[in-house]
Order: structure tokens, then sequence, then C-alpha cells
């Protein structure tokens, strides 16, 4: 039997791709090909992924709040990686390797 799979549609890029119930929507985009988020880790680690989920309904793994704070993950801002569809989803980037860049130049003094 095969797995429900539904279409995930970054809003930035006019992506659309099928995604898998079981399957992590960031592991599926890279997999087709599509490079709308930005991949990293893959383990919710380095938080470039960052998305708001703006339509459809998801299951969310664990995400560290070093990336999603309470009140984003109340927003729906979730980590590409963490998430597998439970519907159609709709998804705008809210974070991306710039952030990240800023961030370790503001750690390491470099700004
Ligand atoms: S790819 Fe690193 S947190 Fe998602």
């Amino acid at each position: 039997m095969s797995e429900r799979a539904h279409t995930v549609t970054i809003t930035d890029t006019d992506e659309s791709f099928r995604c898998g119930e079981g399957t992590v929507v960031l592991k599926a985009m890279v997999t087709l090909g599509y490079r709308g988020v930005t991949s990293g880790c893959h383990g919710g680690g380095c938080g470039v992924c960052k998305v708001r989920v703006d339509e459809g309904s998801y299951d969310a793994a664990v995400m560290s709040r070093a990336h999603v704070s309470e009140a984003e993950e109340r927003d729906r801002v979730v980590l590409a990686c963490r998430i597998k569809p439970r519907s159609d989803l709709r998804l705008s980037v809210v974070g991306g390797i710039g952030k990240v860049i800023a961030r370790q130049q503001k750690k390491f003094g470099l700004v």
C-alpha cells in the first residue's frame, strides 16, 4: 500500500511538489530537486529551513527553541526538516542562510 501524498507549495518560488504523509517536507523537496527552502543539516540543528505554514495541517517533531520560539510555533513557524504534511501545504520562507550568517558574524564579533 502506498502512503497518502499531498501537494506542498512554496509561495516564494511558486514551486510545488508531492510529499507523502510519512515523509519530511524538506527531504521530499530536496529529493525531487527543488530548492525553494534552504537545506542544511536536516536534523533541526541549524535553523536554515525555517518556514511559515500559511495553509494546511502538519505533524511537527520537537524543534529547538534556539530556532523556533513558542510564539513562532503558535504562529505556525516551523522547521521544514521537522514537519510532515497531513494535508496540502502552502509555505513561506522566513529563515535562511542569511540569518544564520548574520548570527554567526555577531557571535564572533565580526559586525
Ligand atoms: S535543515 Fe537544519 S534545521 Fe532544518
